[in-house]
C-alpha cells in the first residue's frame, strides 16, 4: 500500500487562527482525503509551535504563564480545524514530552556527526519573524513584515554548520527535480543556496522558554530548530518506530512561501547532517492577501475562518480556498470574490444540477432513481424512436442517446483529470475538471429536456445517466467538499459516504433507490 505522509507548518500560538492558516489546512486536508480515497496509507500531521520569544511575549502581555497561554491558544487551533472538517491524524504540540526527547536526540546526532560548533552571534533579531535579519532587509530601521525594530543580540550560541551543505543540497536538487514544487519556488531555493550559505545559530542563552540543550543546559534550542523536528517526533524517529521507517520516505510538507528557506534549505541540510533522507517533497503555496497585504496576526487584517464558514458553509469556504488560488500563487481574498464564486459555481452550477436531477426523478420516475445505462453501447435509435426526443430522420443517434453518451464521456474524462490533478497536488485543476463535468451535465439535460418528456424508458435512460454523473461528481468533489459530497450521496439514495476513487467507473449507480427532492444545497447569495 503506498504511503502519503502530509504535514502542515505548526502554527505559532501567539494569536488566533485566520484564513491564511485555514488555506494551508484545507489544501493539506484535500490531498489527505484524496489519497485516503485512493487507498493509500495516509498520515496527516498538524500542530502548534509553542516555544520562542514571540509566544513568551504574548503570554506575558496577557498576564499568563507560557503554559497557561499555550494551553488556551493551542486549543483554538484544534477547534478551528475541527470546525473546518480537517482530518488530521495527529496534532502535535512542541511543549509535549515526546517532542523534547526527539529534538534532543536529533541534534545530539548532528553534533556527534560533527556539524555543530560554538561561536558568538552578534546580529539583529526580529521577534515577529523569529529569525535574524540582515541589515539590508530593514526598511527605515524596522522589519518590513512586522513593522517593528529588531533587537540587537550578542551571545554565545551553538551553530549548525549549514555552510558545509551547499554542494550536497545542490546535488539533491539536481537529483530530485520535484523536491520543491512549484518549480518557481524550487528555483528560489536553489538561488538562495547558490548565493552562499552561512552557518546558523540553533540555540539561545538569553531565554529559557524552549527545549533544553542536552549537552549544555545553559541553552535552549532556537524555536525554529525545535519546530522543524516535529515532523520526526510525530512518527517515532526517536523510538525507531516501524511507522517512521514507512512514512518518512513519503513525507510531503505543505508550507506557505514565508517559510521556504527553513524548509527548503535548512531542513534538508539538517536531515542530511543527522543521517536521514531529506524530505521527499515540499509543496509551497502563496499568501492570501487582503487589499494587497499579507493577512497576518500582527496586522489587523485577519479574517476568522469560522466566521466565513458560518456565513457560507464550511464546504463553500473550502471550495473557494482551493479553487481560487493555484499552488504557489498569491490569492487576493475578498468578500465579493467569494460571493461571486459561490453564486456562479455552487448555486448556479452544482446546486442547480442537483435540484434539477432530483426534481425530475421525483416528477417523472416516481421518485425512484433508474439505474445507469451502459456507456459502451450508447443508446441509439431504438431508445429514442418512440418519444419526444426521438432520433433524427437520417437515422443518427437520438437526442437521448447523445445525452447519455455525452455524460458518460465527460464523466470518464473528469475522473481521469481529477485524479491526475490531485496526484500532482493541484486541487484547483481537479476542481476545474469536475466543474467541466457539472457544466456538461447541465448542458446535456438542457438539450434532452427530460422534464418535457412523457415518463418512460427514454426519461429513465437520461435520468439514470444523470444520477450516475452525480454519483461520480459526489466522489470527485469529496476531497474538497466532504459535507456536500455526503449530502448529494444521500439525496440520490446511496448509503454511507462517497467511497473510494476506484469506484468512479461509469455504471455504478444501481437504480431502484429513493431519490430525495429537498431544499437547494446552495441558496443563492447577494
Ligand atoms: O511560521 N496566506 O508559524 P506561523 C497564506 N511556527 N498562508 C498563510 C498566511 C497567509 N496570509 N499567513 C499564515 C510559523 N499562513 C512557524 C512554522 S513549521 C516547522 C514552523 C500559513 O504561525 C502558511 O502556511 O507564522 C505559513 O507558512 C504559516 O501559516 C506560518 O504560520
Ligand atoms: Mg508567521
Amino acid at each position: 500500500m503506498p504511503q502519503f505522509y502530509v504535514t502542515t507548518p505548526i502554527f505559532y500560538v501567539n494569536d488566533a487562527p485566520h484564513i491564511g492558516h485555514a488555506y494551508t489546512m484545507v489544501l493539506a486536508d484535500a490531498l489527505a482525503r484524496y489519497h485516503r480515497m485512493s487507498g493509500d496509507e495516509v498520515h496527516f500531521l498538524t500542530g502548534t509551535d509553542e516555544h520562542g520569544k514571540k509566544v513568551a511575549e504574548a503570554a506575558g502581555e496577557h498576564g499568563l504563564t507560557e503554559k497557561q497561554w499555550t494551553d488556551t491558544t493551542s486549543a483554538r487551533f484544534r477547534q478551528a480545524w475541527s470546525e473546518l472538517c480537517i482530518t488530521n491524524d495527529d496534532f502535535i504540540r512542541t511543549t509535549e514530552e515526546r517532542h523534547y526527547g526527539c529534538v534532543q536526540d536529533f541534534f545530539s546526532r548532528i553534533r556527534e556527526n560533527g556539524y555543530i560548533r560554538k561561536d558568538v552571534y552578534r546580529g539583529l533579531y526580529c521577534v515577529g519573524c523569529e529569525r535574524y535579519l540582515d541589515e539590508s532587509e530593514l526598511v527605515n530601521g524596522t522589519c518590513p513584515d512586522h513593522k517593528r525594530p529588531p533587537e540587537l543580540m550578542d551571545e554565545e550560541n551553538y551553530f549548525f554548520e549549514l555552510s558545509r551543505f551547499e554542494q550536497p543540497l545542490l546535488e539533491w536538487y539536481d537529483r530530485c527535480p520535484d523536491a520543491v514544487v512549484p518549480v518557481t519556488k524550487r528555483n528560489e531555493a536553489v538561488g538562495f543556496i547558490k548565493g552562499g550559505l552561512a552557518d546558523i545559530s540553533i540555540t539561545r542563552r538569553s531565554i529559557s522558554w524552549g527545549v533544553p540543550v542536552p549537552w549544555d543546559t545553559d541553552h535552549v534550542f532556537y524555536v525554529w530548530a525545535d519546530a522543524l523536528v516535529n515532523y520526526l517526533t510525530a512518527i517515532g524517529y526517536r523510538e525507531k518506530d516501524a511507522a517512521f521507517e514507512r512514512l518518512w520516505p513519503e513525507v510531503r510538507h505543505v508550507i506557505g512561501k514565508d517559510i521556504l528557506r527553513f524548509h527548503c534549505v535548512w531542513w534538508p541540510a539538517m536531515c542530511m547532517a543527522a543521517g536521514i533522507a531529506p524530505p521527499k517533497q515540499v509543496l509551497v503555496h502563496g499568501w492570501l492577501l487582503v487589499s494587497g497585504e499579507k493577512m497576518s496576526k500582527s496586522r489587523l487584517n485577519q479574517i476568522a475562518p469560522t466566521d466565513l464558514a458560518a456565513d457560507f458553509g464550511v464546504d463553500a469556504l473550502r471550495y473557494h480556498l482551493l479553487r481560487d488560488t493555484p499552488l504557489g500563487a498569491d490569492g487576493d481574498f475578498s468578500y465579493e470574490r467569494i460571493v461571486e464564486r459561490y453564486n456562479a459555481d455552487l448555486a448556479n452550477n452544482l446546486g442547480n444540477l442537483v435540484s434539477r436531477i432530483t426534481t425530475v426523478v421525483v416528477s417523472k420516475c416516481g421518485g425512484i432513481g433508474p439505474a445507469a445505462p451502459p456507456c459502451d453501447e450508447p443508446l441509439g435509435r431504438e431508445a429514442g424512436d418512440k418519444g419526444l426526443s426521438a432520433g433524427d430522420e437520417k437515422g443518427g443517434p437520438s437526442v437521448i442517446g447523445e445525452a447519455v453518451a455525452a455524460l458518460a464521456r465527460h464523466a470518464t474524462v473528469a475522473v481521469r483529470e481529477t485524479g491526475a490533478a490531485y496526484g500532482r497536488a493541484a486541487p484547483h485543476e481537479a476542481l476545474q475538471a469536475v466543474w467541466t463535468l457539472i457544466r456538461e451535465a447541465n448542458a446535456a439535460l438542457e438539450k434532452a429536456e427530460p422534464w418535457r418528456a412523457e415518463p418512460g424508458s427514454e426519461v429513465d435512460a437520461v435520468m439514470g445517466a444523470a444520477l450516475e454523473s452525480l454519483r461520480i461528481i459526489a466522489i470527485l468533489v469529496a476531497p474538497a467538499m466532504p459535507g456536500v459530497a455526503a449530502e448529494i450521496w444521500r439525496r440520490i439514495g446511496l448509503a454511507g459516504e462517497p467511497p473510494s476513487f476506484a469506484l468512479t467507473g461509469w455504471g455504478g449507480y444501481p437504480g431502484g433507490l429513493e431519490v430525495l427532492r429537498a431544499e437547494p444545497i446552495f441558496p443563492r447569495r447577494r
